[in-house]
């Protein structure tokens, strides 16, 4: 990765944690075990690529970073959640999250559950914090991300993967699938940021479909590296989706095919960014970070 991007998203990170820190309720507020738990998971080391991603876009856009910043912080607790949610033992059944012992395994299965949903009120409650612009008053930004949410999007495809598991699935099927599970969160983060910087609707399609492409490259490289990289390296267990038996790309199309289809989604999603021109730059290298990543 070049270094001036590593500077980049390290600052970024360190802007959102400092701003999640205000938005979470004191580790020491009653009942302090929820809060522990919450603040355990948010700060257990993810890589703050939504966030990155919304930052990026309210960029690209001619916007201000603090402006986005609300919409950053909401993406970032609505995927943590989701997280906490999916390493359930009734879901994925993960032990390792973020490099350490996921939620459930440190405060029990119940608290866990009851994490999750904190995050996702959190999420609401951060987002509503916005300011509209001229174009998007602040219930747009509340019904996007919503919508990004709900049981057609993230849960409906959390919902197709579960029912997914031992099943031979199709490629079509795989792809609605990481659609929903992974490239509306994704394609929520860039419109948001593009929505706080006063978009045009054309602005705001362009990143849409830069999101789409991105999201469904992304969730083919985390499949992709679930079965090449380590334990130590992803800080989530190696190996699970087989053990899930989970349909995935490498499963469907083979190792090979999946990396010449991520590469091939990401050329897509340089394209989508053509109308935002000169500006979109850092956009543009963070889907060719993401490609490369090994984490
Ligand atoms: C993991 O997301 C879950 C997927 C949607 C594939 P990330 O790889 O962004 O996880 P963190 O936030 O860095 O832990
Ligand atoms: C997770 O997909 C997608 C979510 C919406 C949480 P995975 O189940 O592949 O994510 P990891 O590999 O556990 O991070
Ligand atoms: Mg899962
Ligand atoms: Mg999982
Ligand atoms: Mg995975």
């Amino acid at each position: 990765m070049p270094m001036e991007l590593k500077d980049h998203l390290m600052q970024s990170a360190a802007a959102v944690d400092a701003a999640l820190d205000r938005f979470l309720p004191k580790a020491a507020s009653r009942p302090a075990t929820i809060h522990r738990a919450m603040r355990y998971t948010v700060f257990a080391g993810g890589k703050r690529l939504r966030p990155a991603l919304c930052l990026a876009a309210a960029e690209a856009c001619g916007g201000r970073i603090a402006d986005a910043m609300p919409a950053a912080c909401a993406v970032e607790l609505m995927h943590t959640y989701s997280l906490v949610h999916d390493d359930l033992p009734s879901m994925d059944d993960d032990d390792l999250r973020r490099g350490r012992p996921t939620c459930h395994t440190v405060f029990g299965e119940g608290m866990a559950v009851l994490c999750g949903d904190a995050l996702l009120t959190q999420a609401f409650a951060v987002i509503a914090t916005i300011r509209g612009t001229k174009r998007h008053p602040a219930s747009a930004f509340v019904a996007e991300l919503a919508a990004a949410g709900d049981s057609r999007r993230l849960i409906g495809g959390q919902v197709m993967d579960l029912e997914g598991e031992g099943r031979r699935l199709t490629k079509r099927d795989l792809t609605r699938i990481h659609e929903a599970k992974t490239a509306a969160l994704i394609i929520a983060s860039l419109r948001l940021g593009g929505m706080s910087a006063d978009a045009t609707p054309a602005k705001l399609d362009a990143l849409g479909r830069f999101g789409r492409c991105l999201g469904l490259a992304f969730q083919v490289i985390d499949d992709i590296l679930d079965i090449t990289q380590s334990t130590e390296v992803l800080g989530k267990t190696a190996g699970k989706d087989v053990a899930m038996e989970k349909t995935t790309y490498p499963a469907v199309i083979g190792l090979a095919a999946s990396k010449r289809e991520a590469a091939r989604l990401t050329r897509a999603a340089m394209r989508a960014l053509d109308p935002l021109g000169r500006r979109a730059s850092r956009l543009r290298e963070l889907a060719l970070h993401l490609l490369q990543r090994d984490h």
